[in-house]
């Protein structure tokens, strides 16, 4: 029995699913007859993302939002995702498989502290990361991931002055490759934070040949002793692209389903995280990401819930900084 008192509270479609229903067939079937477009994050549990229409990094499933001719967009991923595509299609339905799938990056950013932050240094350009809300968008002048972050700050004059948030160390990796000053925000993810520097080191003992790989948004030591630096794409890419086959992999681990299909006969070793009292899972995957699975994308096909709104007036403000960076991506 359908009960949206209890959807409403728990954030998602709780309804039990008859084992006789074959989900994935159901999956396929809704999704043709309502037009809808699945996109996943690389991030996401791997029978997800073998579902979805198109599996990307936070950049291309922006402009994927933005070019599709869908009705109905699913976004698998955490919820600024799926606010990003409702302000890049504001007249589609846009759907999250589960409202609690937040981002611990967005949270170290509330919209109301930047704003006194931006009053007090009124002569710089606002740069905010794309995993934020909607209104700390609309306080921003450009949108970047950690894909075009370098770009789009090399495309300001050298001495203009600019406030980045609100990942502190993918700012201060982009202050280190371009040679810029810029006043960061002291926000970071909970996941690339508690990357074990001495495990890692360890694992290269090991395996002497192993490549080290890092996402910008871990700590700098890391980066450090990285040998490829770089967004969840451009590390797809360097392993596809290249003839090196043993990886150490610190970031969230959902990518390594990718990196394992693609280069089946290469060896993907993901980075340990630091053992932290108190802190349920000593694993390196995201809770968020991971509250994505089959049966709750079957729920919120069926049920077109839960969707994103967002105001006009947001929606108006928001938008022009992600155009500002998919039009950059373009150049
Ligand atoms: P990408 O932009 O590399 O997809 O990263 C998104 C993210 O959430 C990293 O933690
Ligand atoms: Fe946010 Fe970190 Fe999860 Fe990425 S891995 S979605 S930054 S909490």
């Amino acid at each position: 029995m359908m009960s949206k008192k209890s959807w409403i509270e728990k954030g998602y479609v709780d309804e039990l699913i008859p084992e006789a229903i074959d989900i994935v067939a159901e999956i396929r079937r809704m999704r043709t007859e309502k037009n809808a477009v699945i996109l996943a994050h690389y991030y996401t549990d791997a029978a997800v993302q073998d579902i979805a229409d198109f599996v990307g990094d936070s950049l291309a499933l922006a402009q994927k939002a933005a070019e599709t001719d869908a009705d109905i967009i699913v976004m698998c991923g955490v919820h600024f995702m799926g606010e990003t595509n409702k302000i890049l299609c504001p007249n589609k339905k846009v759907l999250v498989l589960d409202l609690n799938a937040g981002c611990s990056l967005a949270d170290s950013c509330n919209a109301d502290d930047l704003q006194r932050f931006i009053a007090s240094h009124p002569d710089h350009k606002v740069v905010s990361y794309v995993n934020t809300t909607a209104a700390v968008k609309a306080l921003s002048d450009v949108v970047v991931t950690s894909s075009n972050a370098r770009k789009v700050i090399e495309s300001f004059d050298k001495d203009e002055k600019i406030i980045f948030g609100p990942d502190k160390n993918l700012g201060e990796y982009i202050c280190s490759v371009t040679g810029r000053t810029m006043l960061l925000w002291n926000g970071g993810c909970h996941v690339h934070q508690r990357f074990s520097l001495s495990s890692i080191l360890e694992l290269k003992r090991s395996h002497p040949t192993a490549k080290i790989l890092a996402h910008p948004e871990c700590p700098a030591p890391i980066q450090k002793v990285a040998d490829v630096v770089a967004s969840t794409a451009g590390l797809l890419r360097y392993v596809t692209e290249n003839n090196d086959r043993i990886f150490i992999v610190a970031t969230e681990s959902g990518i390594l389903h990718k990196m394992r299909e693609e280069c089946p006969h290469k060896t993907f070793i993901p980075a340990p995280p630091e053992f932290t009292e108190g802190v349920g899972c000593s694993c390196n995957e995201c809770a968020f990401m991971k509250l994505n699975t089959l049966p709750k994308l079957y729920n919120t096909l069926k049920y077109e819930w839960p969707t994103i709104e967002i105001s006009s007036d947001m929606t108006e403000k928001a938008v022009k900084p992600i155009m500002r960076m998919l039009e950059l991506s373009k150049e």
